[in-house]
């Protein structure tokens, strides 16, 4: 997509359809503490790590023999990002290419309850300066309308780097969406606001493993 130098045909990766109901959370273990608060496991965890670690292979494919600098997207990004640094290392360490990484974090704050706030704060991207003449990997781990992520990468792309490439765990159907759509994707999933894998509501369920959709007793506890 953000790529100064190519663009690769947007691959939308699993595609989770409409009438897709979950799984029953009866044939998974998740956190007590969490039981009443979720309708159903909407992508069980170890989906996810097969999903990254082909994510992994894929860019280690594209961006091999070079070094690269992973933005991760914080808060919601972090347990994909380390997944997918892991992915990528277990890789280097298994073949003779070879990505030499670092690791940077930026936070970007949008939302309230389940819903997005137009004003957008970018936290720890002040000076990014570092990115100059780098291949860049940004990592989020949801992208919706892709406005968002369009200012973000308006904001990298001003520090110049050689490459701009994104992953995105998800990608939502909405409406009105900006089509800015991640290089990597990991699932397309309907319009539901999920949880889980280090998606927050109100900054609760992070701790929870699966991406689940709430419920909505959920919602109604951890209102604020
Ligand atoms: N869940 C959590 N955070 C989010 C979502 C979601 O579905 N969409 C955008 N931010
Ligand atoms: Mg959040």
């Amino acid at each position: 997509m953000a790529d100064i130098v190519s663009r690769t045909a947007g691959d939308c990766g699993i595609v989770i359809e409409d009438n897709w109901p979950g799984y029953s959370l009866d044939l998974f273990s998740y956190p007590v503490h969490y039981s009443g608060d979720l309708e159903c496991v909407y992508i069980p965890h170890g989906v996810i790590m097969d999903r990254t670690e082909r994510l992994a292979r894929n860019i280690m494919d594209d961006l091999g023999d070079h070094d690269l600098v992973v933005l991760c997207v914080l808060k919601g990004g972090y347990q994909f990002s380390a997944d997918l640094v892991e992915g990528i290392k277990a890789l280097s360490r298994n073949s003779n290419r070879t990505i030499p990484m670092r690791v940077h974090f930026i936070r970007l704050k949008s939302y309230l309850n389940d819903q997005s706030t137009e004003d957008l704060q970018i936290v720890g991207a002040e000076d990014l300066s570092f990115l100059n003449g780098k291949n860049v990997l940004i990592v989020e781990a949801i992208v919706d309308t892709g406005k968002t992520l369009k200012m973000l990468l308006k904001h990298v792309e001003a520090f110049r780097p050689k490459m701009i490439k994104v992953a995105g765990l998800l990608v939502k159907r909405v409406p009105h969406s900006v089509a800015c759509l991640p290089d990597y994707v990991g699932f397309e999933i309907p319009n539901r606001f999920v949880v889980g894998y280090a998606l927050d509501y109100n900054e609760y369920f992070r701790d929870l493993d699966h991406i689940c959709v709430l419920s909505e007793s959920g919602k109604m506890k951890y209102k604020i």
